[in-house]
């Protein structure tokens, strides 16, 4: 079978072989195409082209197509599919950072990631809480009202000021955490990667807007307590992705829906309300995916419950010698609930905190429940919860 292509007055490198490729495909192996053409270096071209492409060439102007361009391709292989349905429970490492769907040459780079089995990061809520999360990115300058005139008395700024500077290492926390598993995940499972980086974005927002409300008046910092640190010390320190995201998303930043929720009712400032408001609804994405994902686990894994159990009982006895949250973040809350330094005003905030950390329990507990432990181990695995909320 042969074919003759005219390529005119465009050389072989100004494209030209997109032309002749293109005419190749429809020869089988064997078949002739005659090349012509005006540009003067067409032949000299053309001859090392074919070389490298694995034709040969007869007469100067005419390609005989080998076989070596459909050689690449035996053994390719299809890196599963587009769609969600269509992730693998265990990627090849062959693969390696190929897209999902794509058609991988063999012979690529053999690569692992520390984590390529579907059923530890996957969750079916992933897409939708991504696209969800995708949507709902808001910018720090734009929507937060900086220069709302406020002026607090000194003991209550300072107060704010103070639980703004424990957000801020929170939030530093619930940032590297994800973004290290991020780096340890095969990316054919691109949905859980894509979650955890706009979560990873969703901390760098919040660090970013407490640490701008605790400078915003112009005072230095609040305190940073041992007991704090040394709870959020246990949360880095977990290399299981499971066990990491039941501490720090179900159980922590489940704890911090609470005390977000807390803040924007009894914050005394629009700055304060407002930013504990946006990252309350940030925070909730975090904790739906954290749930998905272990209901997904616990549904397939026995031996998960158990472990998830253990994972409290053991960072409880790590932080059994530590203080928990600092009495001062503890005090500030009480004085913010409060509003004044009225006897009376500090009963009620004292109780308003007494009340929120209830609220926190009820909550770890009802997740736990929905995670499938019985309502008495819930209750009593929610107490082993650190003092440091986080
Ligand atoms: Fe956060
Ligand atoms: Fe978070």
């Amino acid at each position: 079978m042969s074919a003759t292509i005219d390529l005119e007055a465009v050389g072989l490198d100004r494209g030209g072989h997109l032309l002749i490729q293109h005419a190749l495909e429809a020869l089988p192996i064997g078949g002739e195409l005659h090349v012509l053409g005006r540009d003067p270096a067409l032949h000299v071209h053309l001859g090392a082209w074919a070389r490298r492409e694995g034709h040969s060439t007869k007469d100067g102007d005419i390609l005989i197509r080998g076989s070596a361009s459909s050689a690449r391709w035996t053994g390719a292989e299809r890196a599963g599919g587009y769609a969600p349905s269509e992730v693998v429970n265990k990627p090849s490492a062959t693969w390696g950072v190929a897209a999902r769907g794509a058609l991988v040459e063999a012979g690529g780079p053999v690569v692992h990631f520390d984590i390529e089995e579907k059923d530890l990061v996957w969750a079916d809520l992933a897409p939708r809480l991504y696209a969800q999360a995708a949507a709902s990115q808001w910018d720090p300058q734009a929507a937060v009202d900086w220069d709302a005139a406020f002026e607090l008395p000194p003991e209550i700024e300072a107060a704010v000021v103070q639980v703004m500077t424990y957000l801020v290492e929170n939030e530093q926390v619930a940032l590297i955490v994800p973004a290290r598993f991020l780096s340890r995940i095969h990316p054919h499972f691109r949905e859980v990667l894509q979650v955890l980086a706009v979560q990873a974005a969703d901390e760098a927002r919040h660090m970013d807007v407490f640490a701008r409300r605790a400078a915003l008046k112009g005072g230095p910092l609040g305190v940073s307590g041992a007991g704090g640190r040394a709870s959020l010390a246990t949360l880095l320190q977990e290399p299981d992705f499971a066990l990491a995201s039941f501490l720090l998303s179900v159980l922590g930043e489940g704890t911090f829906l609470s005390l977000l929720s807390f803040l924007e009712v009894h914050a005394p400032d629009p700055v304060s309300r407002r930013i504990t408001h946006l990252a309350r609804q940030d925070e909730s994405r975090h904790v739906a995916f954290g749930m998905a994902h272990l209901e997904h686990q616990a549904a397939l894994d026995g031996t998960l419950r158990p472990r998830l159990r253990s994972a409290i009982e053991r960072r409880h006895d790590v932080l059994m010698e530590t203080v928990g949250l600092n009495q001062e973040v503890f005090d500030s809350l009480v004085l913010l609930a409060a509003g004044s330094w009225q006897p009376e005003a500090i009963a009620r905030g004292y109780a308003a905190v007494e009340e929120l950390q209830h609220a926190m329990d009820e909550g770890r507990q009802r997740r736990l429940t929905r995670l499938g432990f019985p309502p008495a181990e819930a209750a009593a695995l929610s107490a082993l919860h650190t003092r440091n909320f986080m």
